[in-house]
């Protein structure tokens, strides 16, 4: 449904994207994870015709970004990172201007009006000014007019930003429902988002693909080791080696925070509990206890090392390990 072949994007003498290749099927949903700056919103962009690219073949249902951008456009419903939504319309006056511009007749806009004020459920705000609403209730709008021209394909551009732990599982829904009738890339810059919502996630970083997989398999080859954060109020001081000594351990790091402790374990299994019982046991007090998840910085670190053939040898501590460490949130 989705084609996009060695894409080149430079502006001016700097290359925003280089040879960006992937594909997505029809009914797909595709996550597009990257740090800031990695040229997720640049490619989608090229994909929504805003920007041509400056090489390569963008496609989408088989119709060319550059050379048939009306027929792109029939097709794609986009969600920008920043939507200028005006604030001195309401939901319906909003979506009517919308729906214009997409060139629906006015039995058309009624009826797509409704099927997607039902579907966002935007039915109690539907006559309140977008200045009024929300944060959430502004996506949901946003996510509103992308889908008003019903679209097979949705470019949705870091859709949960900004929004809080409920709304994002609702967004989430949302997207989750969408698949299968509809073929869905979405980008974020956070590795749980991807695994959350998608089938697959193209991993990008300074503008080159660095991997393509399904969410299990990527998470299965980045996770070599279990890791957990142990917060010890009164440790002895030889803590760190009686971690070490402890069935399953296979690395201890000492935190710069006093009795703060990155356990390093064998993979698949889960020593919480082990932990915990040790701690108390032995009436050292626990004051935290929590497993550590990959940050999107380790994640990259060890694709990037694959990509060149370095292996990572076996729970050695890299940098990744020192992001991990300084990652103890004190409250
Ligand atoms: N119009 C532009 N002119 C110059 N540089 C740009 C332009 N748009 C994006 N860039 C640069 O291209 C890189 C990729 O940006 P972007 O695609 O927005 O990344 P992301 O969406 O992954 O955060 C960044 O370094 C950004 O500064
Ligand atoms: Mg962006």
């Amino acid at each position: 449904m989705i084609e996009v072949q060695n894409v080149t994007k430079r502006f001016g003498i700097f290359t925003a994207i280089e040879r960006v290749t992937f594909t997505v099927d029809k009914g797909e949903v595709l996550a597009f994870l990257g740090p800031n700056g990695a040229g997720k919103t640049t490619t989608m962009r090229i994909l929504t015709c805003f920007i041509p690219a400056t090489e390569g073949i963008a496609r989408v249902a088989g119709f060319d970004c550059f050379q048939q951008p009306m027929e792109v456009k029939r097709r794609i419903g986009y969600l920008p990172e920043t939507l200028p939504l005006y604030q001195e319309l309401t939901v319906t006056e909003y979506l009517t201007f919308v729906g214009r511009i997409k060139g629906l007749s006015a039995p058309e806009l009624r009826t797509s009006l409704d099927r997607v004020v039902e579907r966002l459920a935007l039915g109690d705000v539907r006559d309140r000014l977008i200045a009024n609403l929300s944060r959430g209730y502004q996506q949901r709008v946003g996510l509103a007019q992308a889908l008003l021209h019903d679209p097979p394909v949705l470019i949705l551009d870091e859709p949960t930003v900004g929004l809080d732990p409920k709304q994002i599982i609702e967004i989430r829904e949302l997207i989750k429902s969408l698949a299968g009738s509809h073929t869905v890339i979405l980008s974020t810059h956070i590795l749980p988002e991807a695994t959350a919502s998608c089938q697959r996630v193209v991993i990008i970083n300074n503008g080159r693909i660095v991997a393509v997989d399904s969410p299990e398999r990527l998470s299965a080859r980045l996770r070599q080791s279990e890791k957990i954060s142990v917060t010890v109020k009164a440790p002895p001081s030889d803590l760190a080696d009686r971690f070490r000594a402890l069935p399953g351990v296979m690395t201890v790091f000492e935190s710069s925070e006093p009795g703060s402790f990155l356990l390093e374990c064998k993979l698949g299994r889960d020593l919480r509990d082990d932990v915990a019982r040790f701690v108390v046991g032995n009436g050292w007090g626990l004051l935290e206890l929590k497993t550590v998840s990959m940050t999107l910085e380790d994640v990259f670190l060890r694709l990037t090392q694959h990509e060149e053939g370095v292996e990572d040898a076996g729970g050695a501590p890299g940098a990744g390990q020192d992001v991990q460490t300084t990652e103890h949130p004190r409250a």
